[in-house]
């Protein structure tokens, strides 16, 4: 089985979780776009859903595919959050923003009263950090924002390469007009401490880690999809 097939099986258990009625935060990333396909489906059919979507990027698809957007100002509370992740412990803690939406994922999440992730068994590590953590700083200042956290990660005994994302030509720049830095920790044993953090550096936007947010893992493999609980 493919990697995409056990993203669209992830996507059709989660659909499990959606009920008429539902204010849902809908996730960014080709995992995401899998569930919003099967999701406008079920839509088509007469499930009547509300969907605050987490980037730009899924907005589009929702929009194309004729599932019923709000804005998170429209709808401040939502019931459930259904996102992807890069990667997922055994905890549920999660390593997000691969796809570069990770502040308005976390917002969104933040707002909802369950997480739910979706997610090949690619994703699943016993400790988080092979995948280059994405940290969004504020354009302003990124020079000096890198070395604060270069420090802190050092502190923690966490060193590695901090990689300005690029896109086409340019520097990438997120939905909310920042940067990210992909940090390249390797194993980050203490990911609490971490994210802890990096959230006191002024800089510092928001960084990829999802820590004591979800509630739920699908995880989906060649055998079938299981579900993992926090
Ligand atoms: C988007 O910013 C990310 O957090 C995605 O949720 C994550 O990168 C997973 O994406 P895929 O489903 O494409 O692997």
């Amino acid at each position: 089985m493919d990697a995409r097939q056990m993203k669209i099986n992830a996507a059709q258990a989660a659909l499990g979780h959606v009920e008429d009625g539902m204010r849902l935060g809908i996730g960014t990333g080709s995992t995401a776009e899998e569930f919003v396909r099967l999701l406008a489906e079920k839509v088509a059919g007469g499930l009547r859903v509300e969907g605050v979507p987490t980037s730009e990027r899924t907005a589009r698809l929702c929009v194309e595919l004729g599932v019923p957007l709000k804005s998170l100002d429209e709808l401040p509370e939502l019931d459930l959050t259904i996102d992807g992740a890069d990667e997922v412990d055994g905890q549920l803690c999660l390593i997000k923003g691969g796809g570069g939406a990770l502040l308005r994922e976390k917002i969104v999440a933040s707002a909802s009263a369950r997480m739910l992730v979706i997610a090949d068994e690619s994703k699943l590590v016993e400790t988080l950090g092979a995948f280059a953590l994405p940290i969004e700083v504020n354009p302003f200042g990124q020079a000096s924002t890198r070395i604060a956290i270069e420090k802190t990660a050092s502190r923690l005994g966490l060193t590695g390469e901090l990689k300005l994302r690029q896109s086409g030509d340019g520097i990438f720049t997120t939905d909310g007009g920042h940067y990210i830095f992909d940090a390249s920790f390797g194993r980050i044993p203490d990911a609490e401490a971490l994210s802890r953090e990096l959230n006191a550096i002024p800089g510092v936007v928001e960084h990829g880690l999802f820590i004591n947010m979800a509630a739920l893992a699908i995880i989906a493999g060649p055998a079938g999809a299981r579900t993992l609980q926090a």
